[in-house]
């Protein structure tokens, strides 16, 4: 590894999400002389990042990727550029105008300010859902998008990842700007939010039984996702800023696929009530993400070309997601 994240100054676009957060807590305990967090808080809160008020390391910059001039001056002199701004599959349901434009014009918007302050190399967060319906067998990334039975808003999601990864190609090609796009899968954790579907599953089964209540899973519970946890995801960002390897998209999972059983069985022994059986009802959710019953994500590539695997299996994570809730959410009345 060429590069080291010691001395170094970053930008995160979408500074306040989920990940981002968490990439610059990384960032901070690699040594980094300087994290710039640009977020419009349309989706984010400064609550995500509440912790870092007193770091002066982290600069806040109130900033939209869809004004070019925003990422123009937030970008002048940084090493590294983290693109985390974008819409998940359920905002991008409420409002794909603004979805569409931030995952795509918005990340054009960066890689422009990136060739222009001449930034070595972009990390771009794209998703699993770039290969749209999983159509069995392992997913490697070389699997084209299959978009055949996949909601409106998730196929306008996993097109849009494509875009973004496609115009990062373009930009290294044409002006050499450096890239590795992140194909993640369901990003969980401490500081989780409400807009991705997946995870959004897991915090509430985890809420469910913290508060004495029957784990509610919707359909059959053979549904399966691949959780990945957030200091893990962001953990590879970092791997994948320093090394020698780039341009290229890499799967970011764990290659476990958990069944939304499992995972209330989970949240029950970690609540010591393995005795509660989960409550399964007609599946009524209006938005969902590609849903299958094996998934099989190959994680070999990010082994092999960033030196990154998955430390925290989904019950460590679990755990940590159920503390985390225990001390920042508020129990209903
Ligand atoms: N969370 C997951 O499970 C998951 C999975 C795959 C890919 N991803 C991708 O990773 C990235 C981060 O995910 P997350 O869950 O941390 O996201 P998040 O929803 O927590 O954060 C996105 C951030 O982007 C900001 N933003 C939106 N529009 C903006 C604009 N015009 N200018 C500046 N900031 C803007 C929002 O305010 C928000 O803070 C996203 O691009 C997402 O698509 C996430």
């Amino acid at each position: 590894m060429s590069e080291t994240i010691e001395g170094k100054s970053y930008l995160i676009t979408g500074g306040a999400s989920l990940v981002g957060s968490h990439i610059c807590d990384v960032l901070l305990q690699a040594g980094a002389r300087e994290i710039r967090l640009l977020d419009n808080f349309s989706l984010g809160t400064p609550a995500t990042i509440a912790h870092l008020e007193n770091e002066p390391r982290v600069t806040r910059i109130r900033g939209d990727v869809l004004r070019l001039v925003d990422l123009l001056e937030a970008s002048e002199g940084v090493d590294g550029v983290f693109a985390l701004a974008g819409f998940l599959t359920l905002p991008m349901s409420k409002d794909p105008l603004t979805g569409l434009s931030v995952n795509v014009i918005g990340m054009l918007n960066t890689l422009e300010a990136c060739r222009f302050n001449q930034v070595r190399r972009v990390i771009f967060s794209s998703s699993i859902a770039v290969y749209g319906t999983p159509g069995g067998g392992v997913l490697d990334e070389d699997r084209g998008y299959v978009s055949c039975d996949l909601q409106p808003a998730s196929k306008l999601y996993g097109a849009s990842k494509l875009i973004g990864e496609s115009l990062c190609a373009q930009y290294a090609k044409q002006y050499g700007v450096q890239f590795n796009a992140l194909r993640f899968s369901s990003v969980y954790g401490a500081r989780q939010h409400a807009r991705a579907v997946n995870a959004v599953f897991v915090a509430k089964i985890c809420d469910q039984v913290a508060r004495g209540e029957a784990p509610v899973i919707f359909g059959d519970g053979e549904e399966v996702h691949d959780y990945v946890y957030v200091s893990d995801v962001a953990r590879a960002c970092m791997l994948a800023m320093v090394s020698d390897a780039h341009d290229l998209s890499i799967n970011i999972g764990t290659g476990v696929d958990t069944t939304s059983t499992e995972v209330a069985r989970m949240a029950l022994r970690l609540s010591g009530k393995a005795d509660v059986e989960p409550v399964y009802q007609a599946d009524t959710r209006a938005v969902k993400s590609a849903a299958a019953t094996a998934l099989q994500i190959d994680v070999k590539r990010a082994e092999s070309t960033i030196g990154w695997r998955a430390d925290v299996p989904l019950e460590e994570g679990m755990r940590r997601l159920m503390e985390w809730q225990k001390a920042n959410i508020a129990p209903a009345s």
